[in-house]
């Protein structure tokens, strides 16, 4: 598990560039889908961040979509120089708690390329076809992300 230097919290406007320069990298490979400066100050209050002696080294999202109960995990990433020390997982374990305080009965992933990763933590395979309305509008085909999802009552 993580460390007992790191710890995560809610992250607030100040951590805007900090999580830009965990995401960015990722964005540029094609890992992550691209967020703008002004969208990731928008949808601040979504992320948790991990940090490490005052240095963000890892973040997550949570959107929510109350009316149909579940919600996506999102941006999951840790540094490279901070992976395999839990914090991944550490991250993904806060995002479920606050879906569960949401009453979300469901988590959905998109993921290109760390299937591997979520199948290990209990995510199943899905379907573009069982995300809600507002995200299925919003897939991007052309990414051709993979859809997993895990049951969270
Ligand atoms: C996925 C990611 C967040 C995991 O972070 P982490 O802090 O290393 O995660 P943890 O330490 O909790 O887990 C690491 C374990 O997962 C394994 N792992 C890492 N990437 C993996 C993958 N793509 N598929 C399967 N297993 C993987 C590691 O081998 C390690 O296992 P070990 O402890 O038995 O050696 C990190 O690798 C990352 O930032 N990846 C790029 C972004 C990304 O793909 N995000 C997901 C899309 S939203």
């Amino acid at each position: 598990m993580a460390g007992p230097l790191a710890h995560l919290r809610s992250a607030t406007i100040d951590d805007v560039g900090g999580i830009l320069a965990i995401i960015e990298p990722l964005e540029d490979e094609g890992v992550l889908v691209r967020r703008s400066r002004e969208r990731l100050e928008m949808e601040i209050e979504r992320f948790v961040v991990a940090e490490h002696d005052d240095v963000i080294i890892g973040c997550a999202a949570l959107y929510a979509f109350p009316k149909e109960k579940v919600g996506e995990l999102a941006a999951l990433a840790v540094h490279p120089d901070f992976r395999r020390e839990g914090y991944g997982e550490a991250l993904m374990h806060e995002i479920e708690q606050r879906a569960r305080k949401l009453r979300l009965i469901r988590l959905f992933v998109l993921t290109t390329r760390t299937s591997g990763w979520f199948i290990e933590r209990g995510f199943a395979e899905s379907d573009p076809s069982r995300l809600p309305s507002r995200k299925r509008d919003l897939y991007n085909w052309q990414r051709r992300s993979l859809v997993y999802e895990k049951r969270l009552a």
